[in-house]
């Protein structure tokens, strides 16, 4: 069985799928990313615990590749640049680290939203959608465009950070560096920062307030809570949707994409998110391009579907 090797980077953990063909994993594994700051150390726990992962599979298999998702990835210099929310500072050349330790004939690494963008082409709700955006919600907030069919890299390759457009001048401090960015509202970290100024505006009692003390406040308890009609944590939806559905209608205006997707963290949301973001970015919708685009929550399943998307980068280098 032909299989490809998929790693999905994140802030706190790295998580590896070996995948076949049709996005069957086989064996999965997965290191602890923000343990540590060397980028040595680190290639060296990856590669050891991925050796491992291949280890656990009994059947004959043909490796064919490493496709690598990470926030900052470059896919054509295959390094991680100035990544916000990395430990590893400024330039890692990731895909070089990974050469010396493996020689299959394809070590690939992109942006991990742009992982996730192949990954609904190939396996999720965009193959049969020649333009659509996919947007990422997790600690920050990612993003991968698909133009024509294919994956928008630009000139330098980091086409498509939407996550870092600036929505508020002066606005909430970001790991950028700079302020007011789309990410420091719109992600599951943006949303927690939201309930901390609500409940800094309001004396009024909400189940958000026990959890800040007790410190479990997570976007998960902000949608369980919302659920149960707290009124601050439907108001912090409510809000994120506003600033999300804006950045989109903008979004929209460069590419027309037939649809958008959702993925990660704050997508598990759902129609939480999805519901009142639609209705926001239809009010700021140019006439031209309302009531055309969608807005989805990624098809990609569960758990797997970072490693899928990283996976499938192999699947689409070789058929290039
Ligand atoms: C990074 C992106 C990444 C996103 C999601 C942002 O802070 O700049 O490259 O895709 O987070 O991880
Ligand atoms: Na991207
Ligand atoms: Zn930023």
């Amino acid at each position: 069985r032909k299989v490809a090797i998929g790693i999905d980077i994140g802030g706190t953990n790295s998580v590896i799928g070996i995948v076949d063909e049709k996005g069957e994993v086989l064996s999965r594994g997965n290191i602890p990313t923000d343990k540590y700051d060397d980028i040595n150390l680190y290639v060296n726990e990856l590669s050891s615990a991925v050796k491992d992962c291949l280890k656990t599979i009994e059947e004959d298999i043909e490796v064919n590749g490493i496709g690598i998702g990470a926030p900052n990835g470059n896919h054509y210099s295959g390094t991680i640049e100035y990544a916000p929310n990395l430990k590893f500072k400024g330039v890692v050349p990731l895909v070089e680290l990974l050469k010396e330790k493996f020689d299959y004939p394809v070590i690939t690494l992109t942006n991990d939203a742009n992982a996730a963008a192949i990954g609904e082409m190939i396996y999720g709700g965009a193959k049969w959608m020649k333009n659509f955006i996919m947007i990422t919600l997790g600690t920050g907030l990612g993003s991968g465009i698909v133009i024509n069919e294919e994956m928008v890299y630009g000139h330098d390759g980091f086409a498509g950070e939407l996550g870092h457009v600036i929505v508020e001048k002066g606005g909430r401090k970001c790991g950028c560096g700079r302020r007011g960015c789309l990410e420091t509202y719109c992600s599951a970290t943006g949303i927690v920062r939201t309930i901390y100024d609500l409940l800094g505006d309001t004396m009024e009692p909400s189940v958000l307030r026990e959890q800040v003390s007790s410190g479990t406040l997570s976007s998960k308890s902000i949608y369980d809570a919302a659920v149960a009609g707290d009124k601050l944590a439907l108001e912090a939806f409510d809000f994120t949707a506003e600033k999300l559905g804006e950045a989109l209608a903008n979004a929209v205006a460069f590419s027309s994409p037939e649809a958008i997707f959702l993925f990660g963290g704050l997508a598990n949301a759902g129609d939480m998110i999805i519901k009142p973001t639609k209705k926001y970015m239809e009010e700021n919708l140019l006439k031209i391009y309302q009531n055309k685009v969608d807005i989805i929550k990624s098809e990609l399943p569960g758990a797997d579907a970072a490693v899928l998307g990283a996976s499938s980068l192999v699947w689409q280098e070789l058929r290039k």
